[in-house]
């Protein structure tokens, strides 16, 4: 049984020609952490929104531990949400988090309360209001409201966006703490790649609503960026028949699992046409096609 499971899920907002979400199916394991890379715009809090249900799916369904999201009331009890800011800036963070345990009916978690401002670095402000707060003291306010009650699954929304390098750091940090004495489930979505890295142990790739996984294939796979386009069809049908793939005209991905042979084949004719500018790891690779534009 996953832990959660999306079928076949889409989004098409009320007056949008187009679907923000296109039948996107992953699951995540219990205690795995996923990062959901894409630009802005590719549909990365429309995934979100819909398994926090706060926008209903157009089709497909979520199962969370087998059962229907959407089927019961109660199914978010379970989940740490930080999406959009829920938090009250006229009132103090220890005030925030009580009204929040109060709303919730959960009132029993108000022991964590130290524990957690601690853990995101707010125990000393926290008669302070949010409304006085410094971006990064707000983001750890909402994620103060995320942890408290100890959730089993959370969903993070572009957490390090308006963070500087060390507030990146330090939320990274507090993320790894978490999941590494919680053994909470975390789907994390990012506009950045490398911010991510450290972090999940699982990539989702989102580009304009569709969703795709790296699979452990192409995880190990050789990228050569090329100094110039293949134009001779003839070297590029020779670099297909042994096996190579290209991704786009500047890039050959050369699948670790093919014979040696072959391998060293596809080397030798991209070096006789001088065609080589260099080789890629699978990270620059995927930054090429997920950085900002
Ligand atoms: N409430 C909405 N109404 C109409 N269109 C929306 C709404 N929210 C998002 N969209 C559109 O859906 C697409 C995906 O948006 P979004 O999920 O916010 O992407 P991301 O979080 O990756 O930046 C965009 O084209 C965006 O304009
Ligand atoms: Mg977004």
């Amino acid at each position: 049984m996953a832990f959660l499971e999306v079928k076949h899920l889409s989004k098409k907002y009320a007056g949008n020609d187009f679907y923000s979400l296109k039948d996107a199916s992953f699951t995540i394991d219990q205690g795995e952490i996923v990062g959901l890379v894409g630009k802005n715009g590719s549909g990365k809090s429309t995934l979100l929104k819909c398994i926090a249900k706060s926008q209903f799916p157009t089709q497909g369904e979520i199962l969370f531990q087998d059962q229907n999201l959407y089927a019961e009331e109660d199914m978010l009890e379970d989940f740490g949400i930080m999406i959009d800011p829920v938090f009250f800036p006229q009132i103090s963070v220890l005030e925030n988090l009580q009204l929040f345990l109060k709303i919730h009916q959960k009132e029993h978690y108000s022991n964590n309360i130290k524990s957690i401002l601690e853990l995101v670095g707010l125990w000393d402000a926290r008669y302070r209001k949010p409304k006085d707060f410094s971006f990064g003291m707000k983001q750890r306010t909402a994620l103060a409201l995320a942890l408290i009650t100890e959730p089993s699954f959370i969903l993070l929304d572009e957490p390090f966006v308006g963070l500087d390098p060390i507030g990146v750091q330090h939320l990274l940090q507090i993320l790894k703490n978490w999941a590494q004495t919680k053994k909470t489930a975390m789907l994390v979505s990012s506009h950045q790649l490398s911010e991510l890295e450290e972090l999940c142990q699982r990539f989702l790739f989102i580009d304009r609503g569709q969703i795709s996984e790296a699979t452990p294939a192409e995880q190990k796979t050789i990228l050569i960026e090329l100094a110039l386009p293949i134009q001779e069809t003839e070297l590029a049908q020779q670099l297909a028949n042994l096996g190579a793939r290209s991704s786009s005209d500047q890039i050959v991905e050369i699948p670790t699992d093919i014979l040696l042979s072959e391998r060293n084949q596809i080397f030798q004719l991209l070096a006789q046409a001088k065609l080589i500018k260099g080789v890629l790891s699978k990270r620059d690779h995927l930054e090429t096609l997920f950085v900002e534009d």
